[in-house]
C-alpha cells in the first residue's frame, strides 16, 4: 500500500479507537488517572523494559508513538522532560487530556515516525511501545537514529512473529483486544537485521513464551505461576526468546 494509504488507514483506525475510548473519559474522568505500577505492571515486560532507559531525571525523552500516553506520564514522573508523539488527534488529545489529570507536563506532538519534526540529536532517551511494527523499519530506524543523542538508548517493545503456533493463534484465534490495522505485521528476524544495518548492536530480549497464554486466560495465581516459568526456561535456555509473543529491542547509536 503507498505511504500516503497507510497512513490515512492507520489514523482513521486508531482515532476511531480514540472516540470510543473518550466515550468513557467524558462519562468518568478520574479514569484517566492511574498509577505507575497499573501501567508497569499490566504486562510482563514493562517494568523490565522501561528500566533498560535508564536515570531518567533531566533528560529529554520521547514517547514514539504514543497512544494513550501513560507510559509518557510514567517518562515524566520519572524526571524526564517528555515530549509524545502520535499520527492519531485522537489518541492525541487523550494523552494530553492524560497528562493533565495526572499533573505532568507532556508535550504532544501530532507526527509520523517516519518523519520525524525533531532535530538531529534531540532524546537521550526513546520509549516505544507496539509502535514499530505499525512502520516501514529501516525508515523508522533511521529517523530513531537521527534523533537520538550519541550515548542515548531507545527501547522498543514489539509483539513478535518468530513462532509460527502463536502466528496461526492470532490469526485465527478470537481473543480480547484482536482489532488489528490491515499494515500492521509483528516483527520478524529480518526487522530485527533492518534495525542492526542501521544501529550496529541490537539487543534483543523475549517476554511471554508460557505467560502469553494469558492473553486468552487470566487470573492472577495462573500468570504469577507462568511468569515464574518463563523466567526459569528463558535463563535455561536462551535461545527460546525466539517463541515469546513479545520482544523488548534496546537500541544505542
Ligand atoms: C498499538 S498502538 C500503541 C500505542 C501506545 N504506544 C501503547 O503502548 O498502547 C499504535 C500507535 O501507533 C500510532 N501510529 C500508527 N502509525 C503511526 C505512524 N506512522 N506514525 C506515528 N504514529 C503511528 C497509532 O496512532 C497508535 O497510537
Amino acid at each position: 500500500m503507498p505511504t500516503t494509504d497507510r497512513l490515512r488507514s492507520e489514523q482513521h483506525f486508531h482515532d476511531r479507537q480514540a472516540r470510543s475510548r473518550a466515550v468513557t473519559f467524558r462519562r468518568r474522568h478520574n479514569a484517566l488517572c492511574f498509577t505507575d505500577s497499573d501501567y508497569l505492571d499490566h504486562e510482563t515486560w514493562l517494568r523490565p523494559a522501561m528500566a533498560r532507559l535508564g536515570d531518567l531525571t533531566g533528560r529529554c525523552a520521547l514517547d514514539y508513538g504514543c497512544g494513550h500516553g501513560m507510559a509518557a506520564v510514567v517518562l515524566a514522573r520519572r524526571g524526564a522532560a517528555v515530549t509524545a508523539c502520535d499520527l492519531s488527534p485522537g489518541y492525541l488529545a487523550e494523552a494530553r487530556a492524560r497528562a493533565r489529570a495526572n499533573d505532568v507536563t507532556v508535550n504532544c506532538v501530532a507526527a509520523d515516525g517516519e518523519r520525524l519534526p525533531f532535530s538531529d540529536r534531540a532524546f537521550d532517551a526513546v520509549w516505544g511501545h507496539a509502535i514499530l511494527h505499525h512502520l516501514d523499519v529501516p525508515t523508522a530506524a533511521r529517523e530513531l537514529r537521527r534523533v537520538l543523542r550519541p550515548g542515548g538508548v531507545a527501547v522498543v517493545c514489539e509483539p513478535w512473529g518468530g513462532n509460527p503456533l502463536l502466528r496461526t493463534a492470532r490469526r485465527w484465534l478470537p481473543y480480547p483486544g484482536k482489532a488489528r490495522t490491515p499494515d500492521e505485521e509483528p516483527l520478524r528476524p529480518a526487522h530485527l537485521r533492518q534495525l542492526r544495518d542501521v544501529f550496529g548492536h541490537v539487543e534483543v530480549e523475549g517476554h511471554q513464551l508460557l505467560a502469553m497464554v494469558r492473553r486468552v486466560w487470566s487470573g492472577p495465581r495462573l500468570t504469577a505461576a507462568l511468569r515464574r516459568g518463563d523466567e526459569q526456561l528463558l535463563r535455561a535456555v536462551p535461545g527460546l526468546w525466539q517463541f515469546c509473543r513479545y520482544v523488548v529491542v534496546t537500541l544505542r547509536p
